[in-house]
């Protein structure tokens, strides 16, 4: 995945708030994040997601987190589960993140960023949060479901955060338009991109990328592949009080 690049280097650079990209927090700065803050945080967000979760449903056996971090979920979720992969393409982000979540009940993987590498029906439940929105396009975190499905057991649950849009179905021809108008968008966000990438090889700022997913698309998809129970919740988190979305699917 092209956005590997950018992840490395904020593993490297700058975990905390390459995680948490909040005013005034980088590393460096007067009030950059100091770890207990920062894992405090983790405890608060996950409050709010597993708030929404016990309400759909999960089981807490076992539990596979995407995009880990520097660990500010994953300690969470080894109080939680019996039994936690926590997975990201940054090694550095995992080095920092085994420093700071001490529970036996986790194993760590590095990825390619598209395959998940465990085996088939391994895990009960899966999350992820702030990484589904970080990839090179919708067409990437799609195919990261089909993935999802294959190693969830039947009967589990999948608790994904991502951001979602739709466009106004008001009127069809306005709607088409809008959805072209975003197509070249994205177009021009992808040659932005591969422009900044080239200027942080050469020692600019680093970039993060930004994507968002069509909400009746992804529930085609998801229905496809042979999710089940489909559901897309928004919600305020207490940590920023911006609103959140997620996506619930159960594989029967
Ligand atoms: C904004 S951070 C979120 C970390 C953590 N989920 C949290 O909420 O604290 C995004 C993380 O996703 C990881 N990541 C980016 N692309 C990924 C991919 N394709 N597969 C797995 N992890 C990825 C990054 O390295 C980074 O650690």
């Amino acid at each position: 995945m092209k956005t590997n690049e950018e992840w490395k280097a904020w593993g490297k650079d700058d975990p905390l708030y390459g995680v948490a990209s909040w005013a005034g927090r980088r590393c460096g700065k007067d009030n950059e994040w100091a770890d207990v803050e920062f894992y405090d945080l983790g405890r608060s967000d996950w409050r709010d997601f597993s708030a929404r979760w016990d309400c759909y449903g999960y089981n807490r056996d076992s539990c596979l987190e995407i995009g880990c971090g520097a660990g500010r979920i994953t300690k969470q979720l080894c109080e939680k589960f019996q039994e936690v992969h926590a997975l990201d393409v940054s090694i550095d982000m995992i080095n920092y993140a085994q420093r700071n979540v001490t529970g036996n009940n986790v194993t760590w993987h590095v990825t390619d960023g598209t395959s998940i590498p465990l085996q088939d029906s391994l895990v009960l439940s899966v999350f992820s949060s702030h990484v589904f929105q970080h990839f090179p396009s919708e067409e990437d975190g799609l195919s990261y479901f089909e993935e999802i499905y294959r190693i969830l057991k039947p009967g589990g649950t999948m608790m994904i955060h991502l951001p979602l849009h739709d466009f106004p179905s008001v009127n069809r021809k306005f709607s088409k338009l809008a959805r072209y108008l975003y197509s070249f968008f994205l177009v021009l966000t992808s040659v932005k991109a591969d422009i900044r990438r080239w200027q942080m090889r050469r020692g600019g700022r680093k970039y993060m990328h930004g994507i968002s997913y069509e909400a009746p698309q992804l529930y085609e998809k998801l229905k496809g592949i042979g999710f089940d129970k489909i559901e897309f919740v928004n919600f305020p988190m207490q940590s920023n009080d911006d609103l959140h979305s997620c996506v619930f699917a159960t594989k029967t």
